[in-house]
């Protein structure tokens, strides 16, 4: 298969696996344990919690270990709402865009079900936040901003810098989902002066099942209430074993994305690149959904207007694309995200996504191509 779908999940890098084996049946000790095996492990966590935070430029008792980004927007989002609520704070309004995944819209919906107030803000025909809309709505009564770095199926990279200023400016917090940029493109709290920042391993080439949650200030700064209980790990934010192998593939994940950012963000983006020009070259009324500008190196979601994205990927044969988040993969509904840019309901599904990758080759690139044009071409002598 020639896998196009590495928003989804990216494979894990060799020197990931390699780094991670030792830690399965080797060096098998519990973090914990007062003993060789155990400090060995303590150290190996420590060694990977440095890693990550030298990708963000973080400190490393600033990042807390989950298990993907799912949890730590969960966690990030209603610890915030939690912290504040038992600490008698007022706010009660939480902000955040329509274009969200939905392991940030749905701790939103909990948060409503409490009392909350939140507000989706919508976005305009690229898919950036609409920022009369923001500057009207992020207030006093704001706690929380929480806006994520880049769309998981148009690839548009939000301005989140304004945005931590815009939040910040009225004493709320910015919180940013930024699962898909991580590993992506360069990005640092520096730059980006967040206060709460997701990210999940598998994203960038790293393994399934681990994640972390970036804390402004660290861990043991009491701004979030953890929402499970049962042991003082992770600064009690994170109760439970720490799984050590799955930290150690993620610590070298980060580090060899760090090293390898520049070059392999500008071989993706050219390839990408050519990839999509193919396409419109032999495909004229094909269209790109997301802002051309910014947006991530490896995504392309291109919209073949007649052709239904479910008939033309059953005609592909060796290629893994997809039509968009894999977790509404299920839905039968149109993407949400496309339909918030202004596209129609026809659009949305005759639209599909590609994600390239570090192993994506340049023949592989070039294979895809004619595969696809291929068969859309195919597709529409059948409909005319
Ligand atoms: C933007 C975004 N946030 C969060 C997640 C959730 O990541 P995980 O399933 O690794 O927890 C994803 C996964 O697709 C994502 O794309």
């Amino acid at each position: 298969m020639i896998y196009l779908d590495n928003h989804a999940t990216t494979a894990c890098d060799p020197r990931v696996v390699a780094a991670m084996l030792p830690y399965f049946s080797t060096n098998y000790g519990n973090p914990g344990s007062p003993h060789a095996l155990g400090q060995q492990a303590a150290e190996a966590v420590a060694r990977a919690r440095e890693q990550v935070a030298a990708l963000l430029k973080a400190e490393a008792a600033e990042i807390v270990f989950t298990s993907g980004a799912t949890e730590a927007n969960n966690l990030a989002i209603i610890g915030a709402a939690l912290q504040h609520e038992s600490a008698g704070g007022t706010r009660r309004r939480i902000v955040t865009s329509v274009i969200e995944h939905k392991s940030v819209l749905e701790p939103c919906e909990y948060l409503a079900t409490r009392g909350w107030e939140v507000i989706r803000l919508p976005v305009d025909s690229h898919g950036f936040v609409q920022w009369d809309h923001a500057e009207r709505l992020i207030d006093e009564s704001t706690l929380l901003v929480t806006l994520q770095a880049a769309n998981s199926e148009i690839g548009t990279i939000q301005d989140i810098r304004s945005m931590a200023k815009l939040a910040h400016r009225h004493g709320a917090l910015l919180h940013c989902d930024a699962a898909q940029a991580v590993g992506k493109i360069s990005m640092n709290i520096f730059d980006w002066p967040v206060d709460l920042l997701s990210l999940s391993a598998h994203k960038f080439y790293g393994p399934k099942g681990v994640g972390a949650l970036y804390i402004r200030g660290g861990g043991e700064d009491q701004a979030l209430t953890p929402l499970m209980r049962g042991g003082s790990q992770e600064y009690g934010l994170r109760p439970g074993t720490v799984p050590v192998p799955l930290i150690v593939g993620m610590g070298v994940a980060a580090e060899v994305a760090g090293n390898e950012l520049t070059i392999e963000q500008q071989r993706i983006w050219l390839l990408r690149d050519r990839l999509e020009k193919e396409i419109l070259k032999a495909i004229p009324t094909a269209t790109v959904n997301g802002d051309l500008k910014h947006r991530l190196p490896h995504n392309s979601s291109i919209t073949f207007r007649g052709v239904e994205a479910e008939a033309l990927m059953a005609n592909l044969s060796t290629v893994a694309l997809s039509t968009g988040a894999a977790c509404e993969s299920g839905s039968l509904d149109p993407s949400r995200v496309l339909l918030a840019i202004g596209r129609t309901h026809d659009d949305a599904f005759c639209t599909v996504r590609m994600g390239l990758g570090r192993f994506t080759t340049v023949e592989e690139a070039q294979r895809a191509s004619k595969e696809i044009i291929d068969a859309v071409q195919f597709l529409r002598t059948l409909l005319a």
